[in-house]
Protein backbone atom coordinates (compact mmCIF):
# COMPACT_ATOMS: atom_id res chain seq x y z
CA UNK A 1 0.00 0.00 0.00
CA UNK A 2 2.78 2.68 -1.34
CA UNK A 3 -0.38 5.74 -0.10
CA UNK A 4 -1.93 6.00 3.11
CA UNK A 5 -5.72 5.56 2.68
CA UNK A 6 -6.37 8.83 5.53
CA UNK A 7 -4.22 10.95 3.29
CA UNK A 8 -6.12 10.31 0.17
CA UNK A 9 -8.99 12.31 2.02
CA UNK A 10 -6.91 15.18 2.31
CA UNK A 11 -5.02 15.91 -0.97
CA UNK A 12 -5.79 19.63 -0.88
CA UNK A 13 -4.15 20.07 2.78
CA UNK A 14 -1.06 22.49 2.87
CA UNK A 15 1.16 23.89 5.33
CA UNK A 16 1.05 27.69 6.35
CA UNK A 17 4.05 29.00 4.46
CA UNK A 18 4.15 32.65 6.09
CA UNK A 19 3.54 31.01 9.28
CA UNK A 20 6.60 28.82 9.30
CA UNK A 21 8.88 31.17 7.80
CA UNK A 22 7.93 33.77 10.82
CA UNK A 23 9.15 30.49 12.80
CA UNK A 24 12.42 30.16 11.59
CA UNK A 25 13.33 33.83 11.47
CA UNK A 26 12.43 33.93 14.99
CA UNK A 27 14.26 31.10 16.40
CA UNK A 28 17.32 32.54 13.93
CA UNK A 29 16.67 35.85 15.71
CA UNK A 30 18.51 33.66 19.01
CA UNK A 31 22.25 33.83 19.43
CA UNK A 32 22.31 35.35 15.34
CA UNK A 33 26.67 35.93 14.13
CA UNK A 34 27.39 38.00 11.20
CA UNK A 35 26.42 36.61 8.00
CA UNK A 36 22.81 35.57 9.22
CA UNK A 37 23.66 32.25 10.69
CA UNK A 38 23.57 31.24 14.05
CA UNK A 39 25.74 30.03 17.11
CA UNK A 40 23.62 27.69 19.30
CA UNK A 41 26.00 25.16 20.69
CA UNK A 42 24.63 22.34 21.99
CA UNK A 43 23.62 22.99 26.10
CA UNK A 44 24.78 26.34 26.37
CA UNK A 45 22.28 29.24 27.11
CA UNK A 46 21.96 30.39 23.60
CA UNK A 47 20.44 26.41 22.95
CA UNK A 48 18.32 27.01 26.59
CA UNK A 49 16.47 30.16 24.38
CA UNK A 50 15.86 28.16 21.58
CA UNK A 51 14.72 25.52 23.24
CA UNK A 52 12.62 27.33 25.50
CA UNK A 53 11.25 29.57 22.31
CA UNK A 54 10.31 25.70 20.11
CA UNK A 55 8.34 24.67 23.46
CA UNK A 56 6.60 28.03 23.86
CA UNK A 57 5.04 27.29 20.33
CA UNK A 58 4.61 23.29 21.06
CA UNK A 59 2.92 24.32 24.17
CA UNK A 60 0.59 26.98 22.32
CA UNK A 61 -0.56 24.14 20.21
CA UNK A 62 -1.36 21.96 22.96
CA UNK A 63 1.14 19.27 22.89
CA UNK A 64 1.92 16.91 25.49
CA UNK A 65 5.89 17.75 25.94
CA UNK A 66 7.85 15.47 27.09
CA UNK A 67 11.82 15.78 28.73
CA UNK A 68 13.77 13.13 28.82
CA UNK A 69 16.66 12.54 31.01
CA UNK A 70 19.66 13.34 28.05
CA UNK A 71 17.44 16.60 27.07
CA UNK A 72 15.35 15.19 23.98
CA UNK A 73 12.02 17.12 23.75
CA UNK A 74 8.84 15.28 22.29
CA UNK A 75 5.87 17.61 21.61
CA UNK A 76 3.29 15.26 21.31
CA UNK A 77 -0.60 15.80 19.53
CA UNK A 78 -2.54 13.21 20.93
CA UNK A 79 -4.97 12.05 18.50
CA UNK A 80 -6.11 8.69 17.46
CA UNK A 81 -4.54 5.84 18.88
CA UNK A 82 -1.20 3.71 18.83
CA UNK A 83 2.44 4.56 18.21
CA UNK A 84 2.65 8.47 17.44
CA UNK A 85 3.98 9.12 13.33
CA UNK A 86 7.16 11.02 14.36
CA UNK A 87 8.88 14.02 12.70
CA UNK A 88 11.47 16.43 14.01
CA UNK A 89 15.22 17.22 13.92
CA UNK A 90 17.79 19.42 16.16
CA UNK A 91 17.97 22.94 16.86
CA UNK A 92 21.55 23.32 18.36
CA UNK A 93 24.33 24.70 15.46
CA UNK A 94 27.48 24.27 14.74
CA UNK A 95 29.71 27.57 16.32
CA UNK A 96 29.51 29.23 12.46
CA UNK A 97 26.08 27.60 11.88
CA UNK A 98 23.01 28.48 9.12
CA UNK A 99 19.30 29.12 10.43
CA UNK A 100 18.24 25.96 8.67
CA UNK A 101 20.12 23.39 9.51
CA UNK A 102 17.90 20.94 11.97
CA UNK A 103 15.55 24.13 12.88
CA UNK A 104 13.75 24.04 9.27
CA UNK A 105 13.34 20.10 10.35
CA UNK A 106 11.80 20.87 13.65
CA UNK A 107 9.83 23.77 13.01
CA UNK A 108 8.01 22.00 9.04
CA UNK A 109 7.08 19.33 11.69
CA UNK A 110 5.06 21.77 14.13
CA UNK A 111 3.74 23.74 11.44
CA UNK A 112 2.55 20.35 9.64
CA UNK A 113 0.62 19.64 13.18
CA UNK A 114 -0.85 22.94 13.39
CA UNK A 115 -1.86 23.34 9.96
CA UNK A 116 -3.84 19.70 10.74
CA UNK A 117 -5.35 21.32 13.66
CA UNK A 118 -6.14 24.24 11.44
CA UNK A 119 -7.78 21.68 9.13
CA UNK A 120 -10.20 19.96 11.70
CA UNK A 121 -8.83 16.67 10.81
CA UNK A 122 -7.73 13.97 12.54
CA UNK A 123 -5.25 11.77 11.86
CA UNK A 124 -5.66 8.06 12.76
CA UNK A 125 -2.37 7.80 15.07
CA UNK A 126 -0.65 10.50 17.34
CA UNK A 127 1.50 12.73 15.31
CA UNK A 128 4.88 14.28 17.19
CA UNK A 129 7.99 16.56 16.75
CA UNK A 130 11.07 15.81 18.10
CA UNK A 131 13.92 18.79 19.09
CA UNK A 132 16.86 15.81 19.82
CA UNK A 133 20.11 16.63 21.90
CA UNK A 134 23.30 17.69 20.45
CA UNK A 135 22.92 16.51 16.81
CA UNK A 136 26.41 18.71 16.21
CA UNK A 137 28.32 16.53 18.26
CA UNK A 138 30.23 20.15 17.50
CA UNK A 139 30.12 20.52 21.95
CA UNK A 140 29.65 17.48 22.51
CA UNK A 141 30.70 14.08 21.10
CA UNK A 142 29.34 11.95 19.51
CA UNK A 143 27.20 14.01 17.25
CA UNK A 144 23.78 12.79 17.01
CA UNK A 145 24.25 12.00 20.71
CA UNK A 146 20.62 12.83 21.91
CA UNK A 147 18.83 10.15 19.45
CA UNK A 148 21.55 7.89 19.67
CA UNK A 149 20.48 7.72 23.38
CA UNK A 150 16.74 7.73 22.49
CA UNK A 151 17.24 4.72 20.86
CA UNK A 152 19.30 2.97 23.27
CA UNK A 153 22.33 2.96 21.56
CA UNK A 154 24.26 4.44 23.96
CA UNK A 155 23.86 4.53 27.81
CA UNK A 156 22.21 7.07 29.23
CA UNK A 157 25.35 7.32 32.00
CA UNK A 158 27.86 7.64 29.66
CA UNK A 159 26.20 10.29 27.74
CA UNK A 160 26.07 12.30 30.68
CA UNK A 161 29.62 11.55 31.26
CA UNK A 162 30.88 13.34 28.14
CA UNK A 163 32.79 16.33 28.42
CA UNK A 164 32.75 19.26 26.46
CA UNK A 165 35.49 21.12 24.49
CA UNK A 166 35.26 23.64 26.89
CA UNK A 167 35.38 20.80 29.95
CA UNK A 168 31.48 21.12 30.34
CA UNK A 169 29.80 17.58 31.56
CA UNK A 170 26.92 16.97 29.68
CA UNK A 171 24.93 16.39 32.56
CA UNK A 172 25.43 19.22 34.43
CA UNK A 173 25.10 20.96 31.38
CA UNK A 174 21.91 19.81 31.23
CA UNK A 175 20.74 20.36 35.07
CA UNK A 176 22.47 24.06 34.56
CA UNK A 177 20.06 25.38 31.83
CA UNK A 178 17.13 23.01 32.96
CA UNK A 179 16.72 20.38 30.53
CA UNK A 180 17.39 17.29 32.52
CA UNK A 181 13.76 15.29 32.48
CA UNK A 182 12.14 12.49 34.04
CA UNK A 183 11.29 10.66 30.66
CA UNK A 184 13.61 7.84 30.18
CA UNK A 185 15.62 6.88 27.51
CA UNK A 186 15.26 4.61 25.55
CA UNK A 187 12.02 6.70 24.39
CA UNK A 188 8.51 5.60 23.11
CA UNK A 189 9.17 4.04 19.68
CA UNK A 190 7.20 5.64 17.11
CA UNK A 191 5.11 4.09 14.15
CA UNK A 192 7.63 6.03 11.70
CA UNK A 193 9.72 8.45 11.65
CA UNK A 194 10.55 10.84 8.65
CA UNK A 195 12.61 14.24 8.85
CA UNK A 196 13.08 16.88 6.01
CA UNK A 197 16.13 18.79 6.04
CA UNK A 198 18.11 21.11 3.82
CA UNK A 199 20.34 18.94 1.62
CA UNK A 200 23.81 20.75 2.85
CA UNK A 201 25.11 19.81 -0.58
CA UNK A 202 25.50 20.69 -3.68
CA UNK A 203 23.78 17.69 -5.50
CA UNK A 204 20.08 18.39 -6.33
CA UNK A 205 20.98 22.16 -7.49
CA UNK A 206 23.68 20.90 -9.68
CA UNK A 207 20.81 18.56 -11.13
CA UNK A 208 17.93 21.22 -11.18
CA UNK A 209 15.93 18.91 -8.88
CA UNK A 210 13.59 20.31 -5.73
CA UNK A 211 13.77 17.06 -3.54
CA UNK A 212 15.73 14.20 -2.67
CA UNK A 213 13.97 11.27 -1.94
CA UNK A 214 16.96 10.12 0.75
CA UNK A 215 18.00 6.65 0.53
CA UNK A 216 20.93 6.15 3.26
CA UNK A 217 23.24 7.63 5.23
CA UNK A 218 27.10 7.01 4.90
CA UNK A 219 29.00 6.08 7.68
CA UNK A 220 31.20 8.16 9.82
CA UNK A 221 34.08 7.85 11.74
CA UNK A 222 35.64 10.74 13.83
CA UNK A 223 38.58 10.57 16.13
CA UNK A 224 41.00 12.87 18.10
CA UNK A 225 44.23 12.57 17.40
CA UNK A 226 46.89 14.16 20.10
CA UNK A 227 50.64 14.61 19.38
CA UNK A 228 53.28 14.70 21.82
CA UNK A 229 56.75 16.27 21.22
CA UNK A 230 59.74 18.52 22.21
CA UNK A 231 58.83 21.71 23.08
CA UNK A 232 61.68 23.97 22.21
CA UNK A 233 62.92 27.50 21.48
CA UNK A 234 62.14 28.18 17.44
CA UNK A 235 65.42 30.40 16.97
CA UNK A 236 68.09 27.43 18.41
CA UNK A 237 67.06 24.21 17.75
CA UNK A 238 68.23 23.48 14.40
CA UNK A 239 65.34 21.69 12.60
CA UNK A 240 67.17 18.02 12.27
CA UNK A 241 66.62 18.34 16.08
CA UNK A 242 62.69 19.13 16.21
CA UNK A 243 60.01 16.26 17.39
CA UNK A 244 57.49 19.23 15.85
CA UNK A 245 53.51 18.38 16.43
CA UNK A 246 52.30 21.89 14.10
CA UNK A 247 54.65 20.10 11.63
CA UNK A 248 53.07 15.82 12.37
CA UNK A 249 49.70 18.09 12.39
CA UNK A 250 50.26 19.03 9.04
CA UNK A 251 52.11 15.82 7.80
CA UNK A 252 48.44 14.18 9.34
CA UNK A 253 45.84 16.98 6.99
CA UNK A 254 47.80 15.84 3.99
CA UNK A 255 47.32 12.85 4.17
CA UNK A 256 43.94 12.32 4.56
CA UNK A 257 43.52 15.04 1.33
CA UNK A 258 45.60 12.49 -0.73
CA UNK A 259 43.87 9.24 0.83
CA UNK A 260 40.17 10.94 -0.07
CA UNK A 261 41.89 11.55 -3.52
CA UNK A 262 43.10 8.08 -3.79
CA UNK A 263 39.83 5.99 -3.01
CA UNK A 264 37.58 8.40 -4.65
CA UNK A 265 33.99 7.52 -4.73
CA UNK A 266 32.21 8.80 -2.21
CA UNK A 267 35.26 9.33 0.53
CA UNK A 268 35.66 12.43 2.39
CA UNK A 269 38.17 13.52 5.12
CA UNK A 270 38.76 16.01 7.16
CA UNK A 271 40.43 18.03 9.42
CA UNK A 272 38.33 21.00 11.27
CA UNK A 273 39.63 21.56 14.37
CA UNK A 274 43.43 21.49 15.43
CA UNK A 275 44.64 23.15 18.90
CA UNK A 276 48.36 23.66 18.95
CA UNK A 277 50.25 24.30 22.68
CA UNK A 278 51.59 26.60 24.06
CA UNK A 279 50.35 28.30 20.29
CA UNK A 280 53.54 30.96 20.22
CA UNK A 281 55.25 32.53 17.74
CA UNK A 282 58.75 31.58 19.00
CA UNK A 283 58.34 28.21 20.52
CA UNK A 284 58.24 24.91 18.74
CA UNK A 285 55.21 23.20 20.07
CA UNK A 286 55.19 20.73 22.46
CA UNK A 287 51.49 19.02 21.71
CA UNK A 288 49.31 19.23 19.31
CA UNK A 289 45.38 17.92 19.56
CA UNK A 290 43.49 17.35 16.06
CA UNK A 291 40.00 15.83 14.96
CA UNK A 292 39.66 13.57 11.81
CA UNK A 293 36.21 13.16 10.39
CA UNK A 294 36.52 10.30 7.43
CA UNK A 295 33.13 9.19 5.91
CA UNK A 296 32.20 6.59 3.28
CA UNK A 297 29.04 5.41 1.84
CA UNK A 298 31.00 1.75 1.96
CA UNK A 299 31.48 0.44 5.36
CA UNK A 300 34.34 -1.53 4.31
CA UNK A 301 36.21 1.08 2.27
CA UNK A 302 35.70 3.35 5.28
CA UNK A 303 37.16 0.27 7.59
CA UNK A 304 40.05 0.41 5.14
CA UNK A 305 40.62 4.32 5.32
CA UNK A 306 40.35 4.24 9.20
CA UNK A 307 43.19 1.37 8.93
CA UNK A 308 45.68 3.17 6.75
CA UNK A 309 44.97 5.73 8.32
CA UNK A 310 46.26 3.95 11.89
CA UNK A 311 49.22 3.03 9.76
CA UNK A 312 50.68 6.15 8.89
CA UNK A 313 50.23 7.80 12.40
CA UNK A 314 52.75 4.46 13.60
CA UNK A 315 54.66 5.45 11.30
CA UNK A 316 55.18 9.09 11.28
CA UNK A 317 55.45 8.76 15.24
CA UNK A 318 58.51 7.03 14.82
CA UNK A 319 59.56 8.86 11.94
CA UNK A 320 59.34 12.20 13.79
CA UNK A 321 59.75 11.32 17.16
CA UNK A 322 56.57 12.47 18.87
CA UNK A 323 54.23 10.37 20.26
CA UNK A 324 50.74 10.03 19.03
CA UNK A 325 47.82 8.59 20.51
CA UNK A 326 44.46 8.86 19.20
CA UNK A 327 40.62 8.76 20.97
CA UNK A 328 37.46 7.49 18.78
CA UNK A 329 34.73 10.34 19.24
CA UNK A 330 31.91 8.91 16.79
CA UNK A 331 31.36 5.72 14.54
CA UNK A 332 28.34 4.91 12.74
CA UNK A 333 27.75 2.61 10.22
CA UNK A 334 26.43 3.27 6.79
CA UNK A 335 22.60 3.29 7.44
CA UNK A 336 19.43 2.25 4.45
CA UNK A 337 16.28 3.82 5.38
CA UNK A 338 13.39 1.73 4.84
CA UNK A 339 11.93 1.40 1.10
CA UNK A 340 8.44 2.15 1.80
CA UNK A 341 9.58 5.32 3.51
CA UNK A 342 11.54 6.09 0.59
CA UNK A 343 8.49 5.08 -2.01
CA UNK A 344 6.29 7.64 -0.13
CA UNK A 345 8.50 10.37 -0.17
CA UNK A 346 9.06 10.05 -3.88
CA UNK A 347 5.35 9.27 -5.09
CA UNK A 348 4.32 12.18 -2.77
CA UNK A 349 6.99 14.42 -4.03
CA UNK A 350 6.22 13.94 -7.69
CA UNK A 351 2.28 14.07 -7.15
CA UNK A 352 2.51 17.78 -5.75
CA UNK A 353 4.66 18.17 -9.13
CA UNK A 354 8.34 18.25 -8.10
CA UNK A 355 10.98 17.11 -9.78
CA UNK A 356 12.64 14.03 -7.14
CA UNK A 357 15.62 11.98 -7.17
CA UNK A 358 16.71 9.70 -5.04
CA UNK A 359 19.99 9.99 -2.94
CA UNK A 360 21.98 8.95 -0.08
CA UNK A 361 22.87 12.02 2.49
CA UNK A 362 26.50 12.91 2.92
CA UNK A 363 25.69 14.58 6.35
CA UNK A 364 24.84 12.80 9.93
CA UNK A 365 21.01 13.33 10.79
CA UNK A 366 18.93 12.00 13.84
CA UNK A 367 16.71 9.90 11.16
CA UNK A 368 20.06 7.61 11.05
CA UNK A 369 19.10 6.48 14.47
CA UNK A 370 15.55 6.39 14.44
CA UNK A 371 16.04 3.85 11.64
CA UNK A 372 17.24 1.27 14.21
CA UNK A 373 13.83 1.30 15.82
CA UNK A 374 11.17 2.04 13.42
CA UNK A 375 10.60 2.41 9.48
CA UNK A 376 12.41 5.87 9.07
CA UNK A 377 13.26 8.09 5.82
CA UNK A 378 14.28 12.09 5.13
CA UNK A 379 13.20 14.25 3.05
CA UNK A 380 15.73 16.99 1.16
CA UNK A 381 15.33 20.10 -0.23
CA UNK A 382 18.31 22.07 -2.20
CA UNK A 383 20.96 23.80 -0.60
CA UNK A 384 22.11 27.36 -2.62
CA UNK A 385 25.64 26.70 -3.52
CA UNK A 386 26.02 23.79 -1.54
CA UNK A 387 26.84 25.41 1.34
CA UNK A 388 25.96 24.35 4.98
CA UNK A 389 27.72 24.72 7.89
CA UNK A 390 28.11 28.38 7.29
CA UNK A 391 26.38 31.16 8.06
CA UNK A 392 25.35 31.99 4.38
CA UNK A 393 23.46 28.43 4.42
CA UNK A 394 20.61 29.19 2.34
CA UNK A 395 17.50 27.71 0.48
CA UNK A 396 14.78 29.45 -1.33
CA UNK A 397 11.57 29.74 0.23
CA UNK A 398 9.20 28.13 -2.56
CA UNK A 399 12.23 24.73 -2.34
CA UNK A 400 11.25 25.02 2.13
CA UNK A 401 7.27 25.58 0.90
CA UNK A 402 7.66 22.36 -1.28
CA UNK A 403 9.71 20.37 1.40
CA UNK A 404 6.98 21.31 3.88
CA UNK A 405 3.97 20.37 2.03
CA UNK A 406 5.69 16.84 1.45
CA UNK A 407 6.51 16.23 5.12
CA UNK A 408 2.82 17.13 5.71
CA UNK A 409 1.85 14.20 3.54
CA UNK A 410 4.00 12.25 4.21
CA UNK A 411 3.39 11.98 7.88
CA UNK A 412 -0.38 11.79 6.83
CA UNK A 413 0.15 8.51 4.61
CA UNK A 414 2.77 7.13 7.47
CA UNK A 415 -0.04 7.09 10.04
CA UNK A 416 -1.40 4.23 7.54
CA UNK A 417 1.29 2.26 6.85
CA UNK A 418 1.09 -1.16 7.88
CA UNK A 419 4.19 -2.65 8.50
CA UNK A 420 4.59 -1.66 12.16
CA UNK A 421 3.61 -3.67 14.89
CA UNK A 422 2.40 -0.34 16.93
C1 LIG B 1 26.18 16.68 11.30
O1 LIG B 1 25.78 17.80 10.97
C2 LIG B 1 27.29 16.11 10.57
O2 LIG B 1 28.44 16.41 10.91
O3 LIG B 1 27.06 15.41 9.57
MN1 LIG C 1 21.33 18.94 10.70
MN1 LIG D 1 24.69 20.26 10.94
Amino acid sequence: MPLGDFRNNHLGLKINWRRLEDRINALAEISPIDGGGNCRLALTDEDKDGRDLVVSWMRSLDLEVTIDVVGNIIGVWNVGSGAPVMSGSHIDTVRTGGRFDGCYGVLAALEVIESCKDANISPPRPLAVGIFTDEEGSRFAPDMLGSLVYVGGMPVEQALNVVAIDGARLGDELMRIGYSGPAPCPGVVPHAFVELHIEQGPMLEANDVRIGAVTSVQGISWQEVTVIGQSNHAGTTPMSLRHDPAYVAAEITVFLRKLASEFGGDQVCTVGKIDIHPNLTNVVPAKATLTLDVRNTDESLLKQAESRIAVFLTEIAAKEGVKITSRQLARFEPVIFDDEVINIVESIAKQQGNTVQRMPSGAGHDAQMLARICPSGMIFVPSVKGISHNPAEFTESIDLEAGANILLHTMLSLTTLDKSTT
